[in-house]
């Protein structure tokens, strides 16, 4: 009998600890999760309202109870009556909040996959009002790696020593190659790397279909990705990578510098490309086993390139030479005024004779 209450308790331990662990990995991935939801709210120590209110011990409190925060009258209504943060009004919201609540402020889609909203109703439930999240140990570790990760910057270069005034500093290399990231349309630019059609489906489903729809279609008033070949001369055209854009260079260097809305630069160079193969695919310009990779990237051609052409407005001024344009002092004689605004008629209703919109010679 002892024997076996050993063993009971024995196995209670372990589903308690592998509960916990579940536990700990839920609101882990409920913090990745949460990434999507930080261009507009923020969490943690005296975290402020931005276009969202902020989330700090959002189901220790009441819904709508931020104080200097201007709750949409759709909101508050709901609050009024009766609204209260639990497991299940928050999963509702979360899923689609603009239908959960019409007329509330939070324009986002969604988060439509169940766990996923799960695991960020475990890591929202575990912020306190102080903004903090207990850590256990588990999680701290994880976090001092991450921040191993960032080396600080050298001493010599927090106090300058050059200059009048010893105010700023040379840019480190890492920070010049951190910010010079602009990809052009022959491929100067473009990081080493590679990603599929196949990796890049998943990848949109998680990070991209929420806004811009699971085929590209664009949910709500998101935009559209995909489709509109052939509308360009209509009335209403549809502008997409695959109808309007002239250079695959675009799609990546947007993707990589500002999506996903909100947790923008979080993808890798292989993500980035697995995402603009699948773009390709949902455009209906390459196969599903396609690859996209920094070699290849030349070859795929946007069907609209054409009808795009150079400026060449420089060759209609003869005055400028195109070999070296004149930055200063270009005018032989001092500028004259040649013309008033008002009789150049683009400050309508204008009274005042001494406009000072003028034009020069
Ligand atoms: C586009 C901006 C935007 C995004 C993205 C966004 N929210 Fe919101 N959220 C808002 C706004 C604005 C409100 C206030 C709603 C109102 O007044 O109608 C709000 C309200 C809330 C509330 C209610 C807070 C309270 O005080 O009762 C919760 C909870 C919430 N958001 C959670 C989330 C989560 C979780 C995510 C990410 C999955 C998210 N939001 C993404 C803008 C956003
Ligand atoms: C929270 C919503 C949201 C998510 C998630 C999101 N986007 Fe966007 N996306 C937007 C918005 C809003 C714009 C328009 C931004 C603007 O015009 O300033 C946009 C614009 C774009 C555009 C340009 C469209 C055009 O025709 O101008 C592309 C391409 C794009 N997103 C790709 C992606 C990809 C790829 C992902 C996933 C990695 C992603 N987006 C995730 C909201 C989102």
């Amino acid at each position: 009998m002892l024997k076996c209450l050993k063993t009971l308790s024995w196995l209670a331990v372990v589903l308690l600890l592998c509960q916990h662990a579940q536990l700990l990995a839920d609101i882990e991935k409920g913090e990745q999760l949460y990434r999507q939801c930080q261009g507009c709210h923020s969490i943690g120590p005296d975290a402020p309202n931005g276009f969202g209110p902020q989330l700090n011990g959002v189901f220790e409190r009441d819904a709508g109870s931020v104080a200097g925060y201007d709750y949409s009258p759709a909101f508050e209504k709901t609050v009024g009556q009766g609204l209260r943060w639990n497991n299940t009004s928050m999963d509702e919201f979360l899923e689609a909040p603009m239908d959960s609540i019409r007329g509330t402020r939070m324009a986002f889609p969604g988060v439509k996959n169940a766990d996923d909203r799960k695991e960020l109703i475990e890591y929202l439930k575990h912020i306190g009002l102080d903004g903090e999240l207990p850590l256990t140990k588990k999680v701290k570790a994880i976090r001092k790696k991450a921040q191993a990760k960032i080396s600080p910057l050298p001493a010599e270069t927090l106090i300058p020593q050059h200059g009048v005034l010893h105010l700023g500093r040379a840019a480190l290399d890492e920070e010049i190659l951190a910010w010079d990231i602009d990809i052009r349309p022959d491929g100067a630019g473009l990081p080493e790397g590679s990603g599929s059609v196949v990796d890049g489906t998943e990848l949109y489903d998680n990070a991209c279909a929420a806004c811009h729809g699971i085929f590209g279609e664009g949910s709500g008033r998101w935009p559209v990705l995909a489709g509109g070949q052939g509308t360009l001369t209509e009335e209403r055209p549809e502008k997409t990578i695959g109808s309007y854009w002239p250079y695959l260079s675009t799609v990546f260097d947007y993707v990589r510098r500002a999506m996903p809305f909100g947790n923008a630069r979080s993808l890798s160079d292989d993500d980035v490309y697995a995402i603009t193969a699948y773009l390709l695919f949902l455009n209906d310009l390459v196969e599903e086993d396609f690859v996209l990779s920094s070699e290849n990237f030349n070859s795929v051609r946007l069907p609209n390139e054409a009808n795009f052409i150079a400026d060449n407005r420089q060759q209609e001024m003869p005055a400028a030479d195109a070999a070296e344009p004149c930055m200063s002092n270009c005018l032989p004689q001092p500028a004259r005024v040649t013309q008033r605004a008002r009789i150049l008629d683009v400050t309508p209703d204008s009274n005042d004779d001494e406009s000072d919109t003028v034009a020069i010679e």
